[in-house]
């Protein structure tokens, strides 16, 4: 038995990263999954990998900042699926950083508007099409950054991810009675493109692995089995949650 059988999936931040192991790991479970970024040809290769492994996907490419592509991906979703019982909003950026008199206003904008209002705007189109399930389950990927952690240099990015968690406990609340759960999930470091392109060089990498508990980062893999936990039915009874999975960072001091 596979956790997401007969489930529909959206996965936002599907090109790459995190969003890419999930998307595989849904399908691998059973799920069939929208997956969603703005570079085609990425999508089009991790679709004809989940298809080669027995899966279903298709990619839809779009910007996660505009509400016809949130609309569209639910679109999609019911039109070759048949409904939606996942969204798995996990598009991000580190947006522009630097000490905050330094930050410009547009860079702050793109950040928000990159991190949190498209959170809103696929929830906003998400949610109608899970009530027609009778519930489902919406994921959010947030950070430990502004949340346990402050760090310089990082005001719109902590500002947007913290936003999220804000985002999540009120859609908990709001639609916990209706059945659908909202959760939130706060990675640590993870080895994907985003995070080299900040860390590229050994001294670098290891100084952030050493920053961890665990005295590494994460593989992609690993929080796309937390994203799996929050999808399905092991954990019927988690909502409105801001779940660290940061291998410790958030509370190591050595
Ligand atoms: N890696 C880490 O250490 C870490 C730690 C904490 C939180 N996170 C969060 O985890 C999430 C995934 O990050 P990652 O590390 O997997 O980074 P990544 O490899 O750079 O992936 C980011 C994904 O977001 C998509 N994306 C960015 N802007 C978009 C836009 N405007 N419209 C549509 N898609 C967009 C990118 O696709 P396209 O470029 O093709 O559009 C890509 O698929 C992000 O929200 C990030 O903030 C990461």
């Amino acid at each position: 038995m596979t956790a997401l059988a007969a489930k529909v999936a959206i996965v936002t931040g599907a090109s790459s990263g995190i969003g890419y192991a999930t998307s595989k790991l849904f399908a691998r479970e059973g799920a069939k999954v929208v997956v969603a970024a703005r570079r085609q040809a990425e999508l089009d290769a991790l679709v004809a990998e989940i298809t080669a492994a027995g899966g279903e996907a298709v990619a839809l490419a779009g910007d996660v900042r505009d509400e016809a592509f949130s609309e569209a991906l639910v679109e999609t979703a019911i039109g070759r699926f048949g409904g939606l019982d996942v969204a798995f909003n996990n598009a991000g950026v580190l947006g522009e950083m630097g000490a905050t008199p330094d930050v410009s206003l547009s860079g702050w904008r793109d950040t928000i508007e990159t991190n949190l209002t498209s959170a809103f705007l696929g929830a906003k189109h998400q949610i109608p099409a899970l009530l027609d399930r009778g519930g489902g389950s919406l994921i959010f990927t947030s950070t430990f950054v502004g949340y346990t952690v402050g760090m310089p240099g990082l005001a719109a990015y902590a500002a947007s991810k913290a936003g999220l968690i804000g985002l999540t406990q009120s859609l908990a609340a709001e639609l916990g009675p209706k059945g659908i759960r909202a959760n939130a999930i706060l990675p640590g470091a993870v080895d994907t493109p985003a995070y080299r392109a900040m860390n590229d060089t050994a001294e670098a990498r290891s100084f952030v692995a050493g920053l961890h508990a665990l005295k590494r980062i994460a593989t992609p893999d690993e929080l796309a089995r937390s994203a799996l936990y929050l999808a399905s039915h092991a954990s019927t009874f988690t909502t409105g949650s801001a779940l660290l999975v940061d291998g410790g960072v958030s509370i190591n001091r050595t």
